[in-house]
């Protein structure tokens, strides 16, 4: 579709045969999704040895016994797989329950509330002024969630294909003290699918250096082993960075297994400095004796052989990719001229990320949502839901059958011709 060079009266046809062929949508009563950054059907089953592995093997490597009560910070198995995930030391590992998001807000609400290295007089809380959080976008909303719960505000900064606009938060964090973090999805963004450049990490462990007092990244690994490709994308340590600058403790990284075994029954990961670990493992230690050290066990047991891990997210990809395909595939045949929209081709990760022309994106997801195609709400990549554009739409392939795919992102793209269409006739002098 190309409407450059499209005269008043082409448009005026145009818009006429895509009304019909949108209306005839309608009767079909469609009921697809195409909203949930979730694993399929088929990809938890990948996990299903989980069931019924321990075979009453309780007993942990470090002869635990992992039924009980105790180890705030996991199991030494489960410790080096965090490791080998965020390529960490095990020794900065915690190793939680079955949500990095949980790890998260504890990580947050603690700086806020009890101060990063649990003296309440360094809380974030306690500053004169306005905290803040520097937040890229498009992003994550349930980073978002976060902030605005505890009244942090957010300020946009730009991403680029190389990551955050680092011009940008250099500029704002050496301006602002009460600036006290920054959301990174570092590798295949939720939901740009970019990679962080190695330039890009180092200039962000490097911020703990010009930001003001108790400046924390959080670092969400979320994807790090989520390849689209058998060739990945590499993503620079930023440990290492932090080593050099001397930033270890403005640093704190998170993963999980959510989207490798089970969403609903996984296990997350928080590596940090010693310094950050013992004021985190202090103040959990309040709300838990210890987390479930029986599914850490059976996580253990499940990736014990050297490459279990690897095999595994080849299992993962050969059924995500081709999802991936089918819509990369249909927005490049509808679109591939056109320059009123551009989408991202990620090499892993779960989304894709679509921007239209400014004013677009609510009417988009109003139409497809109006003939029964799911979208997620427009401005849900943006803090406090609002997208100063109105152009981002945040597509999710991973979850529906192929079937329910081919057929959702057909009537996307029939929602987004209709609009494009509708934007230029009102834009043209008849
Ligand atoms: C960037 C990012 N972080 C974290 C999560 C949630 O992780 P968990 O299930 O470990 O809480 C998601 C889920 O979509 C995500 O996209």
């Amino acid at each position: 579709m190309q409407l450059d060079q499209v005269t008043y009266d082409q448009l005026a046809e145009l818009e006429q045969s895509l009304t019909a062929d949108y209306n005839a949508v309608k009767p079909q009563g469609l009921s697809l999704d195409l909203t949930r950054g979730k694993p399929s059907e088929e990809q938890v089953a990948l996990s299903d040895a989980l069931d019924g592995i321990l075979q009453g093997n309780y007993l942990t490597e470090e002869s635990i016994d992992c039924r009980n009560y105790g180890g705030i910070d996991g199991i030494a198995a489960m410790k080096h797989f965090g490791a080998q995930l965020l390529e960490v030391d095990p020794a900065n590992v915690l190793v939680g329950g079955n949500s990095s998001l949980t790890l998260m807000h504890q990580a947050v609400l603690y700086a806020h509330l009890l101060g990063v290295d649990n003296n309440k007089a360094n809380a974030w809380r306690e500053e004169e002024g306005q905290i803040k959080f520097l937040c890229p976008v498009p992003g994550y909303d349930r980073h978002f969630s976060i902030c605005e719960q505890l009244d942090i505000e957010m300020i946009n900064v730009a991403m680029t294909a190389t990551g955050p606009d680092m011009d940008q938060v250099e500029a704002l964090v050496k301006a602002d003290p009460l600036i006290k973090g920054i959301w990174c999805v570092p590798k295949y963004a939720n939901p740009t699918g970019i990679v962080y450049s190695d330039d890009t990490v180092e200039r962000i462990a490097a911020l703990g250096s010009i930001a003001g007092k108790n400046f924390r990244v959080m670092w969400d690994n979320a994807y790090a082993v989520h390849d689209l490709t058998t060739t990945p994308q590499t993503l620079a340590s930023i440990t290492k960075y932090s080593q050099t600058y001397g930033t270890e403790d403005n640093i704190i990284q998170f993963a999980s297994t959510s989207k490798i075994t089970y969403a609903g029954s996984g296990i997350a990961f928080l590596s940090a400095s010693a310094n950050n670990l013992t004021a985190f493992k202090t103040q959990l230690g309040i709300s838990t004796i210890g987390p479930d050290k029986v599914n850490q066990q059976r996580h253990a047991l499940f990736f014990k052989e050297a490459g279990a891990l690897t095999a595994h997210m080849r299992k993962h990809q050969a059924l995500t990719r081709p999802k991936f395909d089918i819509v990369l595939n249909a927005l490049e045949a509808a679109f591939g001229n056109c320059d009123d929209i551009r989408w991202t081709r990620p090499a892993g990760g779960y989304f894709i990320s679509v921007d239209l022309l400014p004013g677009l994106a609510q009417q988009v997801v109003s139409l497809a949502g109006a003939v029964g195609v799911k979208l997620t709400p427009a401005g849900a990549t943006f803090p406090y839901g609002n997208d100063p554009n109105d152009s981002n739409i945040r597509l999710a392939p991973t979850y529906p059958p192929i079937a329910e795919i081919e057929r959702a992102i057909h009537v996307f793209i029939l929602c987004v011709k209709l609009a494009l269409v509708q934007k230029k006739l009102g834009e043209s002098p008849p």
